[in-house]
């Protein structure tokens, strides 16, 4: 039996995505059932992202959407966690529906808090009060039982896994919320990440992918010894049944780079995909940005990727209409864009973050239209630049990942009538639909490619596989 049905949503990044699977594993083990419908939940929980203004006002909106259902049925427990529950704290418990505020680092309390005030009918606010000081032992130590122990049966895609190398950020680029919501940078023991990985294969895992915000500097120093993110993805392939191995997101610095690029190119199981955000193409915007490179200097870096690993897919991040980016600015990163040739990228409009260096000292003051039609103009170079790099895919067999069932059903689906579209990806991150039973979800196959565009390929399937990395 259980002890009431959760339905979660979660908004934002892999992080957001791993601390997910964490809660609803958690909860299970608690006994909790889940459900999809809202209106049915005892228990809402809505994992935050506050990256952008936009993120903050979905979440806004639904809880809008929930004080309806509660003004019906007011049992019911409501539960903001993540950044957004850091970044505006016990603030937020004066919305009359929400019940429990969670931080990021109070996470590992979540089925305490959810009991307590399914309980005792109170409210709750847990969150960091000093996010920048490292003074939290205890919270570290208990985010790396909750990570270490949990059981990982709720992964959104079967068998592959993502593994925090590091929390936190101490980069503080002048624009971002994340150093002031997920506090300072930690590097993770790698005995523990590796034990982690050891465990996630034991339990049928597959694909492992590394996560940090700057996952590139990864760095753990133990005697004599420092260990660097290279040194946990050979760890990583020693271990028999991961087959792949990805990272992200990397910091465009010298530090450790050829390592890893080297790592990339010698051990067949890491995935020749690295994201490496520019955010704009000026070295005046940059500065601005606090980003510690140039724009020569990130090209320079693409190119080092490239000689070392030929057959790089690479894949960028832009901010536009930062506060002060002129026309000539952002020629200047249509020109990185243009030269990075990136299998994609994702390009973001300047939001103002409450509390951040830019938002305190610098006014917003690029028009949204502005915004808007610098967007529209990256979005457009990039197609071209994805549409060439994709199209030489046509004909060839790759090797990808079923991730599942395709949610949106693409292109006329009547030419196989036996079996349902699926999705899947390649090692360098390609979006591949194709058609196949629906066992395939968490396997190895090989699908030969018969249509192209510039950012999901269409195919046939060849057949399953054990999973090597594809040329
Ligand atoms: N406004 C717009 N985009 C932002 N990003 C981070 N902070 C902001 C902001 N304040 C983008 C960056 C980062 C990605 C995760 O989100 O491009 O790489
Ligand atoms: Fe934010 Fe910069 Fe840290 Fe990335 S590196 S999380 S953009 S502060």
């Amino acid at each position: 039996m259980s002890i009431g049905t959760v339905h979660i949503r979660s908004f934002g990044c892999q992080m957001n995505k791993l601390d997910t699977e964490l809660v609803t594993a958690a909860l299970e083990q608690k006994g909790f059932a889940f459900t999809d419908q809202p209106q049915q939940a005892d228990v809402v929980l809505i994992n935050t992202c506050s990256v952008r203004r936009h993120a903050e006002e979905r979440v806004l909106s639904l809880l809008g959407n929930l004080r309806h259902i509660k003004q019906s049925r007011p049992e019911m427990t409501v539960a903001v966690i993540g950044c957004m529950a850091q970044r505006l704290g016990a603030a937020l418990l004066d919305r009359p529906e929400v019940d429990i505020v969670c931080g990021p680092a109070q996470i590992p309390q979540i089925t305490e808090l959810v009991t307590e005030v399914m309980n005792e009918k109170k409210k709750i606010a847990a969150v960091t009060d000093k996010i920048r000081s490292r003074s939290g032992e205890n919270q570290v130590q208990a985010l790396e039982d909750f990570e270490g122990v949990a059981d990982f049966g709720h992964r959104q895609l079967p068998n592959q896994a993502y593994v925090r190398v590091m929390r936190g950020c101490n980069n503080f680029c002048s624009y971002c919320v994340v150093p002031f919501v997920r506090g300072p940078e930690i590097c993770r023991l790698p005995k523990a990440i590796i034990e982690q990985i050891s465990n996630l294969a034991d339990q049928g895992v597959k694909t492992v992918t590394l996560l940090g915000q700057t996952v590139n500097s990864y760095k753990y120093v133990q005697g004599d010894r420092t260990y660097c993110l290279a040194d946990l993805l050979a760890m990583a392939s020693d271990i028999r049944a991961i087959k792949w191995l990805k990272f992200v997101t990397s910091y465009p610095q010298k530090e450790f780079f050829n390592e890893i690029m080297q790592a990339m190119a010698d051990l067949p199981k890491v995935c020749s995909y690295l994201h490496l955000p520019a955010q704009s193409g000026s070295d005046k915007i940059l500065k601005a940005m606090n980003r510690h490179y140039t724009a020569g200097e990130y090209l320079q870096l693409l190119d080092t990727a490239r000689a070392i690993v030929p057959d790089l897919a690479a894949a960028g991040d832009f901010i536009v209409g930062f506060p002060g980016e002129s026309e000539e600015d952002f020629q200047a990163t249509v020109q990185l864009l243009k030269k990075a040739n990136y299998k994609n990228a994702f390009i973001f409009k300047y939001s103002a973050r409450p509390g951040t260096t830019a938002q305190k000292g610098q006014q917003d003051d690029a028009p949204e239209a502005v915004k808007k039609q610098r967007n529209n103009t990256l979005l457009g170079i990039q197609a071209e630049i994805s549409g060439r790099l994709s199209s030489p895919f046509m004909g060839r067999e790759v090797e990808v990942m079923v991730e599942g069932l395709s949610k949106k059903p693409h292109l006329n689906n009547a030419g196989n009538k036996n079996h349902p579209q699926l999705v899947g990806r390649t090692a360098g991150d390609y979006i591949v639909v194709f058609n196949g039973p629906v066992s395939l979800a968490g396997e190895f196959a090989k699908v030969k490619i018969t249509k192209t565009f510039p950012l999901t390929l269409f195919g046939q399937l060849v057949s399953s596989s054990a999973g090597r990395r594809p040329p």
